[in-house]
This record gives structure tokens, sequence and C-alpha cells, in this order.
């Protein structure tokens, strides 16, 4: 369906390679690489926890990007769309799209909320607030931020306005602009903060500390929390690399652009350990593990150091841009459904996914505060968007999404799409990835959920 507004000109998309390149590897980026990998792998064991998230990075995350970034090109348009289209007709595929669509809704719920914070961090820490090597004064200072109702609205809804007049400019003046000119900034500070912190004296304890494997922490729960990541991570299971697919241009090497952004995306998340961990334990400190790492024990790991106070800017500005990119990713999942489907103007489809994300980011927003004992499944509105996205939405979306491309979609419409058509020699990355596709990342998803969520 072309609307009448749009009748006649060509769909906007992403431009250059390297547009391409940026925009998917901004999305892959994240507080994933920042705020969750490193507490997870200190939490779980270490380098044992690494070698699972590695393996379910390579027997499941990444074929399913593949096949994301696959069926969006080849469909062109929105998540929804996109598996209405190419299914065969009255098999109700797009509701594996729409459930991703729900996803992306609840990932920015608590997402926008931490990114809020980060973005309140470059604010104190440039005004010299946080500069107390005591984590019981920056431990004081978070929880004020955080039981604040009103301070904790601000930063989230300034955080989605933020996001939400980048997108509305579309998706190459937008979304490629901004993430092709953010990503190299964001490397060269995360190589300035490792080398700062790798340099100080009795580093190798927080390295020891992050690839020292100890397998005994490893249970049923720890594997789906790495698959939890790897899905996380790479963005997928939820649509979103469907509708960055669709923007792709037919001339990209679909499975070499994944490879390149998930190897990428694994030497961001490796560089961010090795910024922190080091750091923590020169100065003696302990790994703590999520929020309180991020915002608690860093702040006062760069106080400690030389030329800290700079460092600490520098590292709140690195994982803002980190959160911005994959912010907009998961916004254009809804914002191109409505766009394109119910034919709104670009305005008015972001203006009314960022007020509905405000409601209900509100909710993670208040668990902190006013929320804090509302706790349906035991857990606060915050943990629960959290838990319910990475261990179950995209998971069985990720599922979905094998299933089809390999049972339904079918081996010769995969050949063709992959190989461009037939330009790109590449038969035999084509046959390895479509046999893991079809055969193992489903059957090996369903028994980590099921055994993570304890059903055996
Ligand atoms: N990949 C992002 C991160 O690691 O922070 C988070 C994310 C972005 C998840 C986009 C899902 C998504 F669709």
């Amino acid at each position: 369906t072309v609307c009448p507004a749009d009748a006649g000109k060509p769909r906007d998309a992403f431009t250059t390679s390297l547009g391409i390149i940026a925009a998917t590897l901004g999305s892959a980026v994240g507080l994933g690489n920042i705020w969750k990998f490193p507490s997870l792998t200190g939490a779980n064991g270490g380098a044992a926890f690494l070698v699972i998230y590695l393996v379910s990075t390579l027997l499941v995350g990444l074929p399913v990007m593949i096949s994301e970034l696959m069926l969006g090109r080849q469909a062109k348009s929105d998540a929804i769309t996109t598996l209405r289209t190419l299914a065969p007709r009255r098999q109700p595929w797009w509701l594996v799209g729409a459930a991703g669509a729900l996803a992306a809704f609840l990932i920015l719920a608590f997402y926008t909320e931490v990114a809020g914070w980060v973005f309140a961090y470059i604010v104190k820490a440039a005004a010299g607030g946080l500069l107390t090597t005591d984590p019981a004064v920056t431990s004081k200072a978070f929880t004020i931020l955080v039981a604040d109702p009103a301070q904790s609205l601000f930063w989230q809804w300034l955080v989605l306005a933020v996001i939400g007049s980048i997108i509305v400019l579309g998706v190459s003046k937008g979304i490629e602009k901004t993430t092709k000119r953010l990503m190299p900034v964001l490397f060269l500070l995360l190589v300035a903060i490792g080398v700062r912190s790798l340099t100080l004296p009795g580093a190798s304890a927080g390295l020891a500390f992050l690839f020292r494997p100890d397998f005994s922490k490893v249970t049923g729960t720890t594997i789906l929390t790495a698959m939890g990541l790897s899905f996380f991570k790479l963005s997928t299971g939820m649509g979103t690399m469907i509708t960055y697919g669709s923007y792709f241009r037919d001339d990209q090497n679909v499975p070499m652009t994944a490879i390149r952004v998930m190897l990428a995306d694994l030497t961001v998340s490796l560089l961010a350990g090795i910024a922190v961990f080091p750091a923590v334990f020169a100065f003696g400190f302990k790994p703590e593990a999520g929020p309180s790492l991020l915002f608690i024990t860093i702040p006062a790991v760069f106080a400690a150091m030389p030329f800290g106070s700079v460092f600490m800017v520098l590292f709140f500005i690195l994982a803002a841009i980190a959160a911005t990119g994959a912010m907009l990713s998961l916004l254009e999942v809804p914002v191109a459904f409505l766009h394109e489907h119910f034919c709104l103007p670009r305005l008015k489809a972001t203006a009314i996914t960022v007020l509905l994300l405000g409601l209900l980011g509100s909710t993670a927003a208040l668990s902190g505060s006013v929320l804090a004992t509302v706790t349906p499944f035991g857990m606060t509105f915050f943990d629960l968007y959290d838990f319910l996205t990475s261990n179950l939405l995209l998971p069985v979306g990720g599922m979905m999404i094998c299933i089809f491309t390999g049972w339904v979609y079918g081996f010769g419409r995969v050949e063709e799409a992959l190989s461009n058509g037939g330009v790109i020699a590449n038969a035999r990355v084509i046959r390895i990835f479509f046999g893991i596709v079809k055969f193992i990342s489903p059957l090996l998803v369903l028994t980590i959920l099921l055994k993570g969520l304890k059903v055996f």
C-alpha cells in the first residue's frame, strides 16, 4: 500500500553502505553494552557466561538478525506489513510483527528511563556534583534521583523529546545522519576510557574478574539470561531489524553486514567491560551488578582517578550516544508502522508514539518512587518490562522468525534474497545459515526458554 501523500516518491531509506552500517550498529550498540553486558558477565561467572553468550549469538542472535534484515529488505515495509505480505494468505504471521511492536514499547518504557539517568549524569558530572570517591555519597545521589518523581519524569520525557525530534526527520536525514556522526565519536571515547582504565595500577584483577571462567555460577537461568542478552544486544526478535532491513540498499551484502555489526558490537561490549572492571578493582570497589554499577560505582571510580572528572563526563556522553542510536531504532518500529500502514504523516505518527510512551514509560520512571510498592508478578514495572522483553518476547519472537524463514519462506527464496539475485557468490554461507535457522536455532531457543522459565 502506497499512501496518497507518498505516491510517486521513492521510499525514504538509507543512502550509503556506510550509513547502513552506522545505523544498524547504532541500533545494536546501546545500554546493553555498557549497562547490561559488564554487570551480567561479572555476576554470572565471567568467561563462562561470555562463552555461552558467544555461542548463543552465533547460533541464535546472528541467524535471527540475518533473517530479519533479509525479510525486511524483500518486503520493503514496516515489520507488521512485511510479515503479512511475505506469508501465505490466511496465515497470521503479522502477529509476530505486532508482538514485536509491543516489545518495542515495553523496552522503550524502561530504556528511556535509564537513558534519562545517563543524560542527568552528564549534567551532574559536568557540574562536579559526583566528584566523590565515597560510594555511599554517589549512592545517595542516585537514590535521590530515582526517588524523585519529578526529576525521573523530567529526564525521561527529555529523552523522548530528543529521540522524537530526530525520528521526525526521517530515515536518511534523521537516523542515518545522526548515527553516521555519532558512532565514530563513540568508538574514540570508548578507546580513550579503556586505555585510561587499563593503565591504572592493579587493573589486572578487573580483567581476571571479567575473563576468568567460573562454571559453578551457570544454571538454566544463566543460559536464558545469556540468550536474552544476545537477542537484546543485536536488537533482534522484535522487528527492529526487519524495519531497518527495509531501508537497506538492494546491493547491500546482508550476511556480511550482519556479521560485521555483530563483531563490532561485541568489540564495544568487551571494551566497555575492559573500561569498567579494571578501574573498579584498581580502586578497591566492589563489582556490584545492575544499575548500581553504572550510576553508583562508576562515578566514585572516576572521581578516584587522575583527570577523573573529565573522563566521567566523557563516559556518560558515550553512554548517551550509545543509548540514542538504540532508541532511534526502537522508536522507528511503531512510527514506520503508523506512517506506512495508516498513512499518518511522520510528525503525527511520531507524536502519537511519543505521547503513548510518555504514559507507559512513566510507570517505569515512577518505579523508584510512588509506584515502588506496586509489584505485579513480584517485580516493579521497570523490572517487569525488562524481564518480559528479554526473557520472553524477544526469544519467542526470534524463534518465530526462524520458523518463518526456515519453514515458510523456504530455501529457494532465501538463496535468491541473500545472494542479491545471484550477484554475490556466497552459496556456502547461505547453506550453513539456512541449516542453522531451520533446525538449530528454533530448537535451541525453545529448550532454553522452557528450561530458563523452569517448565521442566
Ligand atoms: N541493542 C540495544 C542495546 O544493546 O542496548 C537495545 C535494543 C535496541 C534492543 C533495539 C532491541 C531493539 F530493538
